[in-house]
């Protein structure tokens, strides 16, 4: 029985309270939602980002070519260009199986040339079966100069290769493709598919750029003093301005950014679909396991100084120094920027609130009205009352991100778990949550959970699953809330979740109370997993009892064990009643076909590490 007061006012609901995360993992970004569709456009690829990249990455040469890194370059922000020899050609393979073109839609092709006077720059548009596309021919003389061409494409095909030929030898760079089809029409435009699958959640934020993406690497800059660093932290002024000037970068995450999704276009998506920009900047001490702090206190001032900077780029009027240069991208009125998280699972919680406290003291002093969050460390999930969160109270933080990724069966237990969040202490930012994965369970467990924050709306201001993209052929992390491939996405029952609630956002909380779990009708499953991450276990007296106390499944195994059948390996048996791996092979899952009904049950088992880890 449910009873419900119409009359009691239970917590408001804000308007903001479900968002997205997107970090560039999983090629989220180049290869994924930036629309380019050359990878490796501006032969940056390096071993610094990954020790399989070469400057040639993704580029096959017909005659010859090779990569210079000298002072014949486009600009000193872009180091590397191709040097191409008379009568040769370059192909790039683009992501996945190809470039992808759909027929009868516009191609934008453009590249940056250097090459004598009367050079011809033939580029075609193919595959295996043939060409694509007419192709297109420039005319290229004289110093770096920025040509173009459009291409229509005359067959569809996701293994699309792009060649540019060359009747004499010629320096080139940016060597760009796009769909004009973009989302919303913007330039250097995001893929229409996947930007319309964040816009139909109607998100109430957009966190950005990370994650570990962010709190990892040195805060160095990207200059001859620094020796043009590799892999250095992410910093938001690399990633504005034109495209040519944006110096790539590593990405934690083990490849190359290209920095075409930068602040100005994460901010121009936050205003498309709605959502409140809502950025995180490095706090200078490394977390995502790196358990140090890095960089000194003069690179900190640089770095809090930048922070400020970038909020006068999202809301400075055009006549400061920061608001022109977006102005000058196109965006003359402001981004309305009203939250800023500092750091990201930081590790170390008494380091990071120092340098927090720097932070926030700078930004309140000119700009008082911008939320500044903090956060509570690595995985959250545990007590409440650890050190990070005991300073964050201390310290009178106004909001805390936390994070944790657990299993289905954590979030159906811990619904309850801000209930009892202190009302006085800060506001709750759920940055990152996930249940382990994106079967039907787990958006189900997903959506019980959210409950129990819709039901702490007055504590937990503002909620985001993570990751939100993974391109199904380079994955670091899963699971994720959609795929994707070069020419399909699709979403996860995660995602239907999420869309469920942030497209239904209520006012207010009308309190309710339940006298037991209702039940779910209907046998939905008929299986139970156990997994273990010893090497050699035994198991006995596996029970599982539903909520009203009947058995649904047990085993003590006094006979055979043929009803469970395993992934991963291992060699199991029967011995003296219990079931016994008796090799060392790796971690294991063993599943029971059978009898459960879908139900909330409990599960019972005794089991027994024998050895290994
Ligand atoms: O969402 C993936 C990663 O999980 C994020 O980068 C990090 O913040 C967390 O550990």
């Amino acid at each position: 029985t449910i009873t419900v007061d119409p009359a009691a006012r239970g917590a408001a609901i804000d308007d903001t309270m479900y968002g997205v995360f997107f970090e560039d993992i999983n090629r989220a970004a180049d290869g994924g939602l930036y629309a380019e569709l050359v990878q490796n456009r501006s032969f940056e690829y390096s071993t610094a980002d990954n020790r399989t990249y070469t400057p040639l990455t993704s580029w096959t040469v017909d005659g010859t070519a090779q990569v210079l890194n000298d002072t014949g370059r486009l600009n000193e922000r872009n180091r590397a260009y191709l040097s191409l020899g008379a009568g040769s050609s370059v192909t790039n393979a683009g992501y996945n199986t190809g470039v992808r073109v759909e027929q009868g839609k516009k191609y934008d092709f453009s590249v940056w040339a250097r090459a004598e006077n009367g050079t011809t720059l033939t580029v075609g548009l193919q595959d295996a079966d043939g060409t694509l596309a007419t192709a297109r021919t420039v005319a290229a003389k004289g110093g770096w100069a920025k040509y173009r061409a459009t291409f229509t494409a005359t067959r569809t095909s996701s293994d699309g290769r792009l060649t540019v030929a060359s009747s004499a030898a010629a320096a080139l760079d940016m060597v760009s493709l796009f769909p004009r089809d973009t989302y919303k029409h913007q330039s250097n435009g995001l893929r229409k598919d996947l930007a319309e699958k964040v816009a139909a959640l109607k998100p109430g934020f957009l966190r950005f750029p990370g994650g570990c993406l962010v709190n990892t690497g040195s805060m160095q800059d990207y200059s001859e003093a620094s020796g043009w660093q590799r892999a250095r932290a992410y910093q938001w002024k690399d990633t504005i301005g034109p495209v040519e000037e944006r110096a790539t970068n590593a990405n934690f995450w083990g490849y190359n950014q290209s920095y075409g999704l930068g602040y100005y276009e994460y901010f121009r998506f936050a205003e498309d679909v709605g959502a409140m920009p809502l950025p995180v900047v490095p706090a200078l001490v490394t977390g995502c396991g790196q358990n140090r702090a890095v960089d000194d206190d003069a690179l900190l001032q640089r770095h809090i100084q930048d922070t400020l900077d970038l909020i006068e780029f999202a809301n400075g009027p055009v006549t400061s120094t920061w608001g022109r240069k977006r102005a000058r991208m196109g965006h003359p009125e402001p981004f309305h920027l009203t939250h800023l998280g500092v750091g990201n699972e930081e590790n170390l919680p008494v380091e990071f609130m120092a340098r927090f406290k720097q932070f926030r003291t700078a930004i309140e002093a000119e700009y008082p009205d911008i939320t500044v969050v903090s956060n509570s460390g690595p995985d959250d999930s545990g007590s409440t009352f650890d050190t990070a969160w005991q300073l964050n109270r201390d310290e009178n933080v106004a909001m805390v991100d936390e994070h944790y990724y657990n299993s289905p069966q954590w979030f159906l237990q811990n619904n309850d778990r801000y209930d009892s969040y202190d009302r006085g202490g800060p506001k709750v930012f759920l940055g990152e949550y996930a249940s382990q994965g994106n079967a039907f369970r787990n958006g189900l467990a997903e959506a019980a959970y959210m409950t129990g924050l819709e039901r702490n709306a007055d504590v937990v201001k503002l909620a985001s699953y993570a990751p939100m993209f993974a391109n199904e052929d380079y994955v670091q992390w899963s699971p994720d809330m959609v795929w994707f491939n070069n020419h399909a996405s699709w979403n996860s029952a995660n995602y239907e979740v999420q869309k469920l609630f942030m497209t239904n956002v209520g006012d207010r909380v009308v309190p309710s109370t339940a006298t037991s779990t209702p039940a779910v009708s209907g046998p939905v499953s008929g299986a139970v997993g156990l997994s273990t991450w010893a090497t050699s276990a035994a198991y006995d007296d596996v029970k599982v009892t539903g909520a009203d106390g009947n058995t649904l499944l047990s085993d003590d195994f006094s006979g055979d064990a043929s009803r469970w059948t395993h992934t991963g390996g291992g060699s199991w048996s029967v011995q003296d009643g219990q079931y016994v791996q008796t090799d060392e092979a790796a971690e294991n899952t063993m599943v029971s076909a059978g009898d459960p009904a879908w139900h909330d049950y409990d599960l019972h088992v005794k089991a027994t590490k024998r050895s290994g880890k």
